[in-house]
């Protein structure tokens, strides 16, 4: 260990981890699959940790939230603090029934162990879970293995259909996730069998998962015919697993749009709510769900890699060198770096704070342009932004709004009175610098981070496995997937939905 890293050792699951003094746990703690149920504001209580040994900082939002009681004993709110020494931490998430935290849901136990994974084309999440508690006894992660041919779902299509990989590509994420199961009984000493095994993933993942052709996903209306509930014997997958447990990935639904979107609508009770809500996905392809309890539509919409740092200039991903947020404060620009080192690049929310900032501050016009003679400008040196960085930026967040636009319309209704943001970078992105730019056009409040409800909802399912309605069926039935692409509108929605709003024209509504 070096004087600037810190070794975090989690419980229950003993698994030890490595990061830099400074860095904000919850970078960390969100890729180990630990929720974040207000988006790291620290406002709700939800990620509660205890220190066993080391010392974290306590910052006025955990004085605030926490007693003095609590602080002495060691709690800590995994969003607000940062090692300051090597620390052994109970993650307070995994160390209680699903059933007892208000952030968490209700289920019917059931005997033996379970697995949820969330494979999504960059990570893997991969949780045990035992059926009669509701305790997630191990958490695993990884990088998604496929990624070595290609980062995106696009070049995955690609290298599937024109270079013949499709069943290269089926055994790397096969072997990856049965590798994954076994360490994810290794470390928790686990005793008992599987039962079953839930995963959910976007369609992409679904095809190159189950061995169904991608090919249809590569071209125009990009429909794929098999998009249905897939179900395996472990051992068919190449799986030694005691008592050879079924595995179910979730039906997608439709186009583009994925069981990760299907679990997040159980995780977020969408399909229960009396108000019309939205659930957002921001990603390679934004995807949308926005509806009720009487009807659902669902959509998805290519905004291009500019949220994952791609394609941009200095983008990069969000780990230690990334400028994650960029504030005005009295016209002073203010950069936070992550890991507190020297600023390498932006990742997506440190991007779409910038361009607001820069609208804010007049250097970018409503149009997109930047201010006359400048080609490129210096947000944080020596990280800056070019114009065709925000030219990508606006390709991705109009994709996003015209989506929004297109299924309020299409639905009948104004606009959504609430919004879920799932994923990562709706954990992090500033959902005021989100409204800036009319990318989310509602007032931040009206703005909800999720936290990776692919992941909770695949959870919710592996206990209903054993009744007779199951919740994603039902879902899938009442759920209409609208294919943006053929709709003639959506061209001019989106082209529209490209500039940025005026100086002071930002919307109020409540
Ligand atoms: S208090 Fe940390 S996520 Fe809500």
């Amino acid at each position: 260990m070096t004087e600037k890293t810190c070794r975090i050792l989690l419980q229950p699951t003993h698994a030890e981890l490595t990061t830099v003094r400074g860095m904000p746990l919850r970078d960390l703690l969100f890729e180990q699959g630990v929720e974040f149920p207000c988006g790291g504001r620290g406002r709700c209580r939800g990620c509660r940790i205890r220190l066993v040994q080391g010392t974290a900082t306590v910052n006025a939002a955990q004085r605030d939230i926490l007693s003095a009681d609590e602080l002495a004993q060691g709690w800590r709110l995994a969003c607000q603090c940062l090692p300051e020494t090597d620390l052994e931490i109970e993650l307070r998430q995994w160390d209680s029934a699903i059933l007892v935290d208000d952030t968490q849901f209700k289920f019917r136990p059931r005997q033996g162990l379970g697995v949820a994974v969330d494979l999504g084309t960059t990570t893997l999440v991969a949780q045990l879970l035992d059926l009669q508690t509701g305790n997630v006894l191990a958490v695993k992660t990884a990088l998604n293995a496929q990624g070595r041919y290609g980062a995106d779902v696009m070049s995955r299509i690609h290298f599937a259909v024109l270079e013949h990989g499709q069943a290269d590509l089926q055994r790397t994420i096969r072997e990856q996730i049965g590798g994954l199961i076994q360490q994810l009984i290794a470390a928790a000493r686990a005793k008992g069998r599987i039962r079953d095994v839930v995963i959910v993933g976007n369609t992409v993942m679904h095809h190159l998962f189950c061995g169904v052709e991608v090919e249809p996903l590569s071209h125009y209306p990009f429909e794929s015919p098999r998009t249905g509930l897939e179900e395996f014997a472990a051992a068919e997958l190449g799986w030694k697993l005691e008592g050879n447990p079924t595995v179910h990935f979730l039906p997608c639904l439709g186009g583009f749009v994925g069981s990760d979107v299907l679990a997040g609508i159980l995780a977020t009770g969408l399909h229960q709510s009396e108000t019309l809500v939205g659930l957002v996905d921001l990603g390679t392809n934004g995807e949308i769900v926005i509806g009720n309890r009487d009807s659902m539509l669902c959509t998805s919409t290519a905004a291009g890699p500019a949220f994952e740092g791609a394609k941009i200039s200095m983008g990069m991903r969000a780990c230690t060198g990334a400028v994650s947020e960029v504030l005005l404060e009295q016209g002073i620009l203010r950069c936070h770096v992550l890991g507190n080192a020297p600023a390498q690049g932006f990742c997506g929310s440190g991007l779409v704070d910038a361009v607001a900032a820069g609208l804010e501050l007049e250097i970018i016009a409503p149009t997109g342009r930047l201010s006359k003679g400048m080609n490129t400008w210096t947000v944080c040196p020596p990280v800056a932004l070019t114009q065709s960085d925000v030219r990508e930026l606006q390709l991705a967040k109009g994709a996003i709004a015209a989506g929004i636009k297109m299924l309020s319309r299409e639905i009948g209704a104004t606009e959504p009175a609430q919004i879920y943001l799932a994923g990562a970078f709706g954990n992090y992105v500033n959902r005021a610098s989100a409204q800036r730019i009319g990318m989310l056009d509602f007032p931040p409040e009206l703005i909800k981070p999720a936290g990776n409800t692919a992941l909770l909802g695949a959870k919710m399912s592996l206990f209903e496995l054993d009744g007779d309605g199951l919740s994603y069926t039902a879902i899938r039935k009442r759920i209409r997937h609208v294919a943006l692409n053929l709709d003639p509108g959506f061209q001019d929605v989106f082209v529209e939905q490209m500039a940025f709003p005026p100086k002071g024209c930002v919307s109020d509504r409540h």
